[in-house]
């Protein structure tokens, strides 16, 4: 059984990462400057990140029954992290990504493939939900996370929500979550500004903790009580790798609430944990 008291939920993928010297020209053959295989998914970058934090983590994914599988499957348990509720599938493969890391700017591309059956209900219920004292949720498989949340009320164990797409439904989320954490992706979506949507999302839950995620921008977040607060991003010399930069956040962020920290210092070291990630490559980095 496991003895994690964090539990993420979400992706787990391989992410094939280039380094170029510049953003490649459509049709045109360069040479990269470097190549790594590293773990990634949102959930699993927010996952190395709180086990480096010190954090007992148990991490819940879809994957494939296949050599990839079982290299991430190693990896994880070499960082120390819990895979006891991972689901494995038959005639899939597991989610992979191939990430152009340009590194003038640190920007990436992604170009990702899956297909792989998203958690159902079914497995979510075989999680022993009262062993964890915090509980986040990628917010993908939103049909199966409506069925399933409304248990979750009878718990006393906060749970955070990332709303990185505008997936269909996402928000009917919201009543049962304490913390969520929105991309700029999703404001791009929607077409409306970090302001109009702590507003439309506090609708569905007017208690919630709300941090909207604008990159160069800094944030945007609304604590439980109605405090808003505005962060600015911080000042690096050189940004090197954003690969799961919003991931870092995240997990700073749950690092910190569930030490009991309140939202807006939980933002400030989420933040600052951030721009220290973005100055390194990769997801290993000496966090205190
Ligand atoms: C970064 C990331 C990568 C992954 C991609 C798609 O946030 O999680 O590690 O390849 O997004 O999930």
């Amino acid at each position: 059984m496991t003895n994690s008291t964090i539990l993420l939920v979400g992706n787990c993928v391989l992410d094939k990462v280039w380094e170029l010297e510049y953003f490649p020209q459509q049709d045109k053959e360069m040479r990269a400057l470097g190549s790594t295989q590293v773990l990634g998914g949102n959930a699993c970058n927010s996952a190395q990140i709180l086990a480096q934090l010190g954090d007992d983590v148990e991490l819940m994914s879809s994957l494939a029954e296949d050599s990839t599988a079982r290299w991430i499957l190693q990896e994880l348990k070499k960082l120390g992290i819990s895979t006891t509720f991972c689901v494995q599938h038959a005639g899939c493969s597991t989610a992979q990504s191939s990430i152009w890391l340009n590194s003038q700017n640190g920007s990436r591309t992604i170009v990702h493939h899956r297909d792989l059956p998203e958690l159902t209900v079914n497995e979510l219920k075989r999680v022993p939900l009262e062993h964890y004292e915090w509980i986040h949720f990628e917010g993908r498989n939103i049909a199966s996370l409506l069925e399933y949340l409304p248990q979750l009320k009878k718990l006393v164990c906060p749970v955070s929500l990332e709303i990185e797409k505008n997936r269909e439904g996402i928000e009917q989320l919201l009543p049962f979550i304490n913390t969520v954490i929105v991309s700029s992706a999703y404001l791009e979506s929607k077409q409306i500004t970090a302001e109009q949507c702590l507003k439309s999302l506090r609708k569905y839950n007017s208690e919630l903790n709300i941090a909207c995620t604008l990159g160069a921008s800094g944030l945007l977040a609304q604590d439980h009580s109605g405090k808003l607060i505005h962060l600015a991003a911080e000042q690096v010399d050189r940004v090197v790798d954003t690969v799961g930069a919003g991931d870092c956040f995240i997990a700073g962020l749950i690092h910190r609430l569930h030490k009991q920290h309140d939202f807006e210092s939980a933002l400030i070291y989420a933040n600052k944990l951030a721009a220290r990630k973005i100055q390194l490559k990769g997801m290993k980095f000496d966090v205190d």
